[in-house]
């Protein structure tokens, strides 16, 4: 929830000024509401209300071991693809039943840890991994719960790297075969078949893919259920898009409409794997200018926030609104907002026109959602400290990281 005081020119998170929260942490530094972190799961209950879902958040999206807490008190279930991101919702008070485990190339080890930690489901994506995850079942002694990620073959209609649900792509089981797929997962003696699952790709702002692909797999499901294997639940994925400019997103209440219209009267639990439709716009990164350049051609706006702070804008060419916390009565520029990477790629926006100057902070909008999560150490930067803003409360939830903690792993040995 960011709001504009008026009286004194600034923004504030919830009740609480950047300017302070700044002041406190020091920048670059991940800022999320809770409130807005809350609301975005409510709406979620509130619209797919008729159906009950299991609303699994993504833990990719932001794996913060508050937000995940967050999430858990509100009664969330996860979606994780790693064995890291089940140890993380473990740790932050998770529920393991309440887990799927999504992924195209999950190894031994991390199947058998979430065999024992009893996760819901297992999305399996190919003849392999059906094999590989009976042969750790059978070794344990358990019985794996499983669903198969069919690709509906459907255009999503977002950028190439975020979209997954064409045949050219290498996630999920293509639709025809997932029938003799689902024959052969069912002759596994450690194997139970409990779901379908499909997710076609990020950043969703045409809701039509979304309810085609519900409409293939639904028509999966009956050619099964003619078969004898009947499911217990559709996962739809996730995907549902968020503002970042003035994009056009999926309204949740037609989307629920036309997954309930769709499924009938079938007995079916829904699951969806919401992520950045949770967290996206509940979280900013906050910047300070270093200082402004002129170059020959182009002005620069150099802030202490970089490219392995927030990847999106040099990896997709992604928009992110960035704006000066306090509004200034000096002469806009326009120019290109970068880091202090060695990297012609290192930057945050391009062309902006903004009016700030040397020490100003500035705030990059909508970096909840694939910001911290994807953050790195290139140029041996220390990932960036976030906080949890709570009405005109605010809790660190991850410390900054020192230069020592960076290279605690390394060895000089020669
Ligand atoms: N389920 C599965 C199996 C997924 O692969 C993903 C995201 C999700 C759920 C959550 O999707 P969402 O609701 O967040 O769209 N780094 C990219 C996004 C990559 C998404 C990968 N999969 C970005 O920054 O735009």
């Amino acid at each position: 929830m960011i709001k504009k005081d008026f009286r004194n020119m600034t923004l504030f998170c919830e009740q609480l000024p950047y300017t302070h929260l700044a002041e406190e942490f020091g920048t670059p530094l991940y800022v999320y509401s809770k409130s807005a972190l809350t609301e975005a799961f409510e709406n979620y209950q509130t619209a797919f209300a008729a159906l009950n879902p299991l609303v699994c958040y993504a833990v990719k999206a932001n794996g913060n071991l508050s937000i995940i807490k967050h999430f858990a008190s509100l009664g969330s279930g996860f979606d994780i693809v790693s064995g890291g991101e089940l140890a993380r919702v473990l740790a932050a008070g998770g529920d393991a039943a309440k887990t799927i485990f999504s992924g195209v190339g999950k190894s031994e080890a991390e199947i058998e840890f979430a065999l024992n930690a009893g996760v819901k489901c297992f999305n399996m994506e190919s003849i392999p991994e059906i094999d590989r995850i009976q042969k750790v079942a059978a070794r344990l002694g358990k019985v794996a719960p499983v669903s198969l990620r069919v690709n509906p073959d459907v255009d999503a209609k977002t950028h190439p790297y975020i979209s997954t649900g064409l045949k050219a792509n290498k996630f999920g089981i293509a639709y025809a075969d997932a029938l003799e797929a689902y024959r052969h997962a069912s002759r596994q003696s450690h194997l139970k078949i409990v779901g379908i699952d499909c997710h076609i790709g990020s950043q969703l702002t045409d809701l039509s893919p979304l309810i085609e692909a519900c409409e293939r797999i639904l028509a999966l499901v009956d050619q099964l259920a003619d078969e004898g294997i009947v499911l217990e639940h559709l996962d739809l994925g996730g995907g549902v898009g968020i503002v970042y400019q003035d994009e056009n997103v999926p309204d949740l209440g037609a989307y629920a409409q036309s997954v309930q219209k769709l499924m009938g009267t079938r007995r079916l639990k829904l699951v969806l794997e919401p992520g950045r439709s949770l967290v996206g716009n509940a979280g900013s990164l906050l910047t300070r200018v270093e200082f402004v350049k002129h170059g020959e051609e182009k002005n620069f706006v150099m802030v202490d926030a970089a490219m392995n702070d927030l990847m999106r804008p040099a990896l997709y060419d992604a928009y992110h609104h960035i704006e000066a916390i306090e509004t200034k009565d000096i002469e806009p520029l326009t120019a290109n907002i970068v880091g202090p990477i060695c990297e012609t790629g290192d930057f945050l926006g391009k062309d902006r026109t903004i009016a700030c100057e040397e020490g100003d902070l500035l705030l990059i909008r909508s970096a909840g959602a694939y910001g911290s999560s994807m953050a790195s150490n290139y140029n041996t930067r220390n990932r960036a400290a976030e906080v949890l803003v709570d009405g005109n409360e605010c809790k660190l939830i991850r410390q900054r990281e020192t230069v020592e903690q960076q290279m605690a792993n390394e060895l000089a040995c020669l």
